[in-house]
C-alpha cells in the first residue's frame, strides 16, 4: 500500500521504516526541513538500535521517501498516518494544534478515498475532531471524496522502538468504519502473522500478534490508561521504597517478593528517581485533566503525579544528607536521558535534579553516553563531561540517574582514586552496594 507518515519523530520515523520494511511504499514527511535533509542523507536524528541500517536499506530499495511536501504525500497515498507531537499545555490539557494543522491540510489535499490513521496520543473525541476539521476544509473541488478515521495508538518504547514496532504485544484499531477496519487488517497482516523478512530468525519474533478491534474512543482511552497504569506502578513502588527506608526494609527484596505473585508481575517494579520522558508525564496529566473535565475525580492519577514530584526532589534531599551543605560541592552526574538506549531528555528527572544542584551552588559535571547536547531546560551552568571518570574527578558525590549498561561496569578503583569524597547515590539501584561499601564508598540507594 502507499502510506504517508506525517511527523517523522520517534513514532513516525520508526513506524514509517517498519511499514516500508514489510513491503509498503512510505512517504515520510515533516515540516522540519533540517530533519528531512538529515534523513535523506541517511543520518538519523534519534538514537534507536537498528534504525539507521533499516532506513538506509529502505531508501535504497525505494520503499522509503523523505520530503517536506505534506500535501503531495497525502495525494500520493491511500493511508495517512498522523504522528505529530501532542505536548501538554500548562493546564495539563494536550496541545492539539499540530493535529489540527495536519487535519486541515488533509481536508485541502484529499483527492480520493483515504484512511486517516492517528498514532499520536490524543484525548478522547479527537478522532471526531479530526473528521470535522477535514470536512470543514474540503473545498468545491474535493468535497465529494470520502475518508475514514482510525485510532491506532502507538505503544512502542523509546530505547526498544524498532523491536516494538515489528514485534508488538498488541495492535489496537479503533474505528467506526468496517471498510477501514478491513484495510487495517490487511496493512497489519504481516505484523499480525509475523511473516516478513526481518522476522526470520529474529529472537524477538512472536507466534502471532493479537489485534483488538474497538471504537475510536476506547482506542484513545486504552493508550492513556496504559501509560497512566505504568506510571502508577512506578509511583506505588517508589512510595513503598520510602517506607522501606523508614523501617529498615529492603525494596529489592520487597518488590521481588511482590512480583512473584503473577497477578502483580515483576516488570515495572523498580524503585528509582521517578518517571519522566515525553509520554508518562504528559499522558498522566492529560488523563487527569479529561477525567476531571468529565466530572469524575482523578484521585489516583493526581496522587501518582504528586508521588513522582516528591520522588525527584527526594534525590536532592538524599544528596543533602550525604553532603550537608551543597554550595561549592562538586557533583558528578551519570546519565541524562530519561532512560537508557535513547537520546530523549524530554521531562527527564535528571534535568530537574541537575538544575536544583546548580541552584544550591554545586558545580555539576554530567556524562551521558549518547546525549551530548544540553537538553532544552537544563541550566547551562552544568559542565558536559567526555567520560564518566571526567565527570567524577574531584567530586564530592557521584549521582547515577540513568541505568546505561556502561555504568554497571565502571572501574570503581579508578572512580575512588579520582573522587574527593567517596559518596555514591545510586538513583537506579543498579550498583553492587556491598562491594562498594567494602571498597570504602558511602553508598545510598533508593529504598534500601
Ligand atoms: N515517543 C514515544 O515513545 C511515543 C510512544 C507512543 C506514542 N507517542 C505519541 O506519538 C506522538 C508523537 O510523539 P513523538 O515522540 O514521535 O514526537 P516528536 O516530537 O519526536 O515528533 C513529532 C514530529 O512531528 C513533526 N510535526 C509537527 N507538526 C507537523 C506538521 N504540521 N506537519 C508535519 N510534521 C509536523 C515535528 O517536526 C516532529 O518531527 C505524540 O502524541 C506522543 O505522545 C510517543
Amino acid at each position: 500500500m502507499k502510506v504517508c507518515v506525517i511527523g517523522t519523530g520517534y513514532v513516525g520515523l520508526v513506524s514509517g521504516v517498519c511499514f516500508a520494511e514489510i513491503g509498503n511504499t512510505v512517504f515520510c514527511v515533516d515540516k522540519d526541513k533540517d530533519k528531512i535533509e538529515l534523513l535523506k542523507a541517511g543520518k538519523v536524528p534519534i538514537y534507536e538500535e537498528g534504525l539507521a541500517e533499516l532506513i538506509k536499506k529502505n531508501i535504497k530499495n525505494g520503499n522509503l521517501v523523505f520530503h517536506t511536501d505534506t500535501s503531495s504525500g497525502i495525494k500520493e497515498s491511500d493511508i495517512i498516518f498522523i504522528c505529530v507531537g501532542t505536548p501538554p499545555l500548562p493546564s495539563g490539557k494536550p496541545n492539539l494544534s499540530a493535529i489540527d494543522e495536519v487535519a486541515k491540510l488533509i481536508g485541502q489535499s484529499i483527492n480520493g478515498y483515504k484512511i486517516i490513521l492517528n498514532k499520536s496520543t490524543v484525548p478522547i473525541g479527537t478522532a471526531k475532531r479530526i473528521k470535522k476539521i477535514i470536512k470543514e476544509n474540503q473545498n468545491d473541488g474535493n468535497k465529494n471524496y470520502d475518508f475514514d478515521i482510525v485510532s491506532n495508538p502507538e505503544f512502542l518504547k523509546e530505547g526498544e522502538a524498532v523491536k516494538d514496532a515489528f514485534f508488538p504485544e498488541r495492535i489496537v484499531i479503533g474505528s467506526e468504519s468496517k471498510k477501514a477496519i478491513e484495510i487495517m487488517k490487511k496493512l497489519y497482516e504481516p505484523i499480525i502473522n509475523q511473516d516478513f523478512g526481518y522476522a526470520v530468525n529474529n529472537t524477538n519474533k512472536r507466534d502471532k500478534v493479537p489485534i483488538l478491534l474497538t471504537d475510536s474512543t476506547s482506542a484513545e482511552l486504552i493508550k492513556y490508561a496504559s501509560n497512566a497504569f505504568l506510571a502508577t506502578k512506578i509511583s506505588f513502588v517508589n512510595e513503598i521504597a520510602n517506607i522501606c527506608e523508614r523501617v529498615g526494609a529492603n525494596i529489592l527484596d520487597v518488590t521481588y517478593g511482590m512480583g512473584l505473585d503473577s497477578r502483580i508481575g515483576s516488570r515495572f517494579m523498580k524503585a528509582g528517581i521517578g518517571w519522566g520522558g515525553s509520554c508518562f508525564p504528559k499522558d498522566v496529566r492529560a488523563l487527569s485533566y479529561t477525567t476531571e473535565e468529565y466530572g469524575s475525580p482523578a484521585s489516583i492519577l493526581n496522587a501518582v503525579i504528586q508521588v513522582n514530584n516528591y520522588q525527584i526532589f527526594k534525590v536532592v534531599q538524599k544528596a543533602m544528607d550525604m553532603l550537608g551543605i551543597i554550595d561549592d560541592k562538586i557533583i558528578g552526574v551519570l546519565g541524562l536521558s530519561f532512560k537508557p538506549n535513547t537520546n530523549d531528555t524530554r521531562e527527564a528527572p535528571s534535568v530537574i535534579i541537575i538544575n536544583k544542584f546548580l541552584e544550591l551552588g554545586a558545580e555539576v559535571r554530567v556524562y551521558d553516553p549518547i546525549v551530548k547536547e544540553y537538553p532544552e531546560n537544563m541550566d547551562k551552568g552544568a559542565i558536559m563531561s567526555a567520560s564518566p571518570y571526567r565527570a567524577v574527578k574531584g567530586a564530592n558525590l557521584m549521582v547515577l540517574v540513568t541505568e546505561w549498561s556502561e555504568f554497571y561496569d565502571l572501574d570503581f578503583k579508578k572512580v575512588k582514586s579520582l573522587m574527593a569524597n567517596c559518596n555514591i547515590l545510586d538513583g537506579r539501584n543498579i550498583l553492587d552496594r556491598q562491594k562498594l561499601q567494602k571498597m570504602g564508598f558511602k553508598y545510598a540507594g533508593i529504598g534500601y
